[in-house]
């Protein structure tokens, strides 16, 4: 089995299980114009965490790494008329097209996008009084994922749930001899989450459209 097989099981589930949507394929085919690179969650991967931010009934919404939008649009179409969403992204390029993709899908009013390096957008939102989010979802630069679990603690509450994309990398992270500092970012923040007190965590294997890689699920607890 390889990346050929499980492209053709994830097109299987998403032809059956993940309904069309026109603002979603637009983002797409926008974002491969402008030459985004295609690393946007795949769409039963949206669809998960769409599930995922209705199941935690999630109203307030914090995503670090937006690219063009296409996980932002997934996990906003789970907020209620009055929830609200903010997206951190780095590249004032990607964000251009993000604005435009989540204007295209009429979710101008529910987005907020907010544009620098997210170790200098996170404590504006802290300052200004954001949070506690329902759902955080860290998907931008994986050497920062440590600080981006710190800051996701910070601006959480109990209940919260925490995801972050990318933990396995094709098994990079149990691989001694690559010391990458995107795979080394994910093996400390596999570390915080195994020391803090403060989350109940796992992370699960996938393989599908985007090759071998996998996801980790934080719940945010009293430490007790
Ligand atoms: N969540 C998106 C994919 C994000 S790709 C989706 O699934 O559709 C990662 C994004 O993080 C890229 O757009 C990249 O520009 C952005 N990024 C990289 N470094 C960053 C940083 N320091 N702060 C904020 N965003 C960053
Ligand atoms: C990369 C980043 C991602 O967030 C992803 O889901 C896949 C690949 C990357 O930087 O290569
Ligand atoms: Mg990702």
């Amino acid at each position: 089995m390889d990346i050929r097989t499980w492209t053709a099981v994830d097109r299987y589930i998403t032809d059956l299980l993940v309904l069309p949507d026109s603002a979603l394929d637009a983002a797409l085919q926008a974002n491969a114009a402008a030459d985004l690179p295609p690393i946007d969650v795949s769409p039963n991967q949206g669809a998960l965490l769409q599930l995922l931010a209705r199941v935690q009934g999630a109203r307030t919404i914090l995503e670090i790494g937006t690219l063009g939008g296409y996980s932002t649009i997934w996990l906003a179409r789970a907020l209620p008329a009055d929830g609200h969403l903010i997206t951190l992204e780095a590249d004032p390029k990607h964000a251009e097209v993000a604005r435009s993709n989540i204007a295209y899908a009429g979710l101008a009013d529910v987005v907020e996008l907010r544009i620098g390096p997210a170790l200098e957008t996170l404590p504006r939102l802290a300052v200004e009084g954001h949070g506690p989010f329902d759902l955080i979802f860290i998907d931008a630069d994986k050497p920062n994922n440590p600080n981006y679990f710190a800051w996701a603690l910070k601006l959480s509450r109990p209940g919260s749930l925490i995801i972050c994309d990318n933990v396995v990398r094709g098994g990079a992270v149990i691989d001694a001899a690559i010391d990458d500092p995107r795979v080394q970012g994910v093996r400390d923040f596999y570390e915080l989450l195994a020391t803090e007190p403060r989350v109940s965590a796992t992370a699960i294997q996938t393989v599908g459209s985007k090759g071998y890689d996998g996801f980790a699920i934080a719940l945010v607890t009293d430490g007790k």
